[in-house]
């Protein structure tokens, strides 16, 4: 029986040590090219194989991020289970990227960074905490642990998600009339979605409308939720006021992109969280230890919803 990591050599040689500590009865292998694919009974890739059918005894799919838009899922076998990379460095790196972001946004850097480009000395007015509302959208396990980290600092917080949530301290919306409902009262908005048929072109020229007149986007999902002339043409107008943009469609962003010289946008390439290959090895070592006992596997995928 084997494990196949199909991805790159540094964070290979991680996962391989610490699942001979704590896998040892599992073969491990980094060379599809030598393994024999009959024993491959788990796999961890960040895109699918195209030879994927070759490993007839596959039985677990996993994902090196925490996202799985990037497989084909109706490609693979139904009897395969599909599981996303749940772990602590991938929270910690969103919780940093997104409080960074918001407090970029809250303190007018993208304004203040264009200034200094022009030898401008001039200060805006300045709201206080409170009276800078954010919401995230998606409350899955990214968008309530950035929730978790902005409460100290005293903004409201609202978040959406597909089914009605309850977390202290954050008025929690869901479905259509839910998300008309936070986008109302959003200064700040987060999006923190899978890409799913439903996400796909979900920030688009509609949504922004339906926010306050000089909003803000910070944009972490996938690049395929954001419609761009949307945001340009919303930022264009004065109605949103900056955004920050870690994930874009295509990627990379092409060099003739008006994203990367408008002066309210700061742009990041796709950086916002990366898997952490020490934690990353030991939850995916524990999910199969979970599986071997008779459990799901944490950040299993339900086919029928995408994500
Ligand atoms: P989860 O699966 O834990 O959470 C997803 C959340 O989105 C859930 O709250 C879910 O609602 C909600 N949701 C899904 N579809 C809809 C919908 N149609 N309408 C309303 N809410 C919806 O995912 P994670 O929090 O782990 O990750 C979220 C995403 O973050 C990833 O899929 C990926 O796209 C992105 N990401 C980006 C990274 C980057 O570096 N930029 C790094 C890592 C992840 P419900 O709770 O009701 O199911
Ligand atoms: C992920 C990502 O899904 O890097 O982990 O976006």
């Amino acid at each position: 029986m084997t494990f196949l990591f199909n991805s790159d050599t540094r964070r290979g040689a991680v996962f391989q040590e610490i699942f001979a500590r704590e896998l040892p009865d599992l073969a491990f292998s980094t060379d599809p090219a030598t393994v024999d694919p009959e024993t491959v009974r788990y796999l961890i890739t960040w895109t699918v194989p195209a030879n994927l059918s070759r490993y007839r005894n596959l039985e677990v799919l996993f994902s090196i991020g925490a996202g799985v838009d990037q497989f084909q899922i109706a490609e693979v076998p139904d009897h395969v289970k599909v599981v996303r990379m749940v772990e602590d460095g991938i929270m910690r790196m969103m919780q940093e990227y997104v409080t960074l972001a918001a407090l970029a946004l809250h303190r007018n850097l993208p304004v203040y960074v264009d200034q200094q480009r022009h030898r401008l000395w001039q200060a805006m007015p300045q709201l206080q905490a409170p009276e800078r509302r954010i919401g995230v959208l998606g409350l899955g396990i990214l968008g309530r642990a950035v929730l978790e980290q902005l409460k100290p600092f005293g903004f409201p917080l609202s978040g959406w998600s597909r089914s009605q949530h309850e977390i202290e301290g954050v008025n929690c919306h869901a479905g259509d009339a839910g998300l008309e409902a936070m986008l109302a009262e959003t200064d700040i908005l987060v999006c923190l979605l899978p890409l799913t048929d439903e996400t796909r072109g979900l920030l688009n020229a509609d949504l922004f409308s339906r926010l306050p007149q000089g909003a803000a986007l910070i944009h972490t999902g996938r690049g395929p939720q954001l419609d761009h002339q949307a945001l340009i043409a919303a930022l264009d107008s004065g109605h949103l006021s900056g955004a920050v943009i870690d994930v874009t469609d295509p990627e990379p962003l092409p060099a003739d992109h008006a994203f990367w010289g408008h002066p309210r946008i700061l742009l990041t390439p796709h950086v916002a969280s990366v898997t952490q290959p020490h934690t990353a090895a030991r939850a995916v070592a524990e999910n199969i230890k979970r599986m071997r006992a008779g459990s799901d596997p944490v950040g299993l995928i339900d086919r029928r919803r995408g994500y």
